[in-house]
């Protein structure tokens, strides 16, 4: 669970930052890339579907946070398919790490600490949540 001004400070900032939100994701994508090339291997030549995909998932979990157990179900069979395109629990590190370079290159890292820790815990949640999915992978599939 977020602390309740993690989630305040959450939904506040991706307010601000909704109408940069398809920048920043191929921003994000190049960092992950960068971080383990790999990677891109796992994904379509065309990452147009994926980004969507990926971005309407974040703002429904942005906007669902302080009612988390609803969309606890959705994370948990993102992750179970996530396992299945072969995604593994250091892939999840890999992504934190991609995101918060994203995040902290937007923010000023003095400033915003209390920010960039509100983000990292949102995210943390979230992966944490999908591989718990992954773990169960089979029942779910
Ligand atoms: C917070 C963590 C993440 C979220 C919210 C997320 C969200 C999504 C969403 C919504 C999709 C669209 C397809 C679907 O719904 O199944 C997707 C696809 C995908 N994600 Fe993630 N993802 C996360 C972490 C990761 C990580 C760590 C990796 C591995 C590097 C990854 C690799 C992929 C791949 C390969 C696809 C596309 C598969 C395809 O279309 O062929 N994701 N992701």
């Amino acid at each position: 669970m977020l602390l309740e001004s993690h989630t305040r400070l959450v939904q506040a900032s991706y307010r601000k930052i909704a109408g940069n939100i398809f920048e920043l994701s191929g921003i994000f994508y190049r960092k992950l890339f960068e971080k383990d090339p790999r990677l891109r291997f796992l994904f379509p030549e065309d990452l147009g579907s994926v980004q969507d995909h990926l971005l309407q998932m974040i703002a429904t979990a942005v906007r669902q946070i302080d009612r988390f157990e609803e969309v606890r179900h959705h994370l948990e069979n993102l992750g179970a398919r996530h396992a299945v395109y072969g995604v593994v629990p250091k892939d999840y590190e890999t992504f934190m790490a991609a995101v918060m370079d994203t995040l902290s290159d937007q923010l000023d890292p003095q400033r915003d600490q209390e920010l960039l820790k509100a983000w990292e815990a949102f995210f943390t949640l979230v992966s944490e949540t999908m591989q718990e999915g992954g773990r169960n992978a089979p029942a779910i599939c």
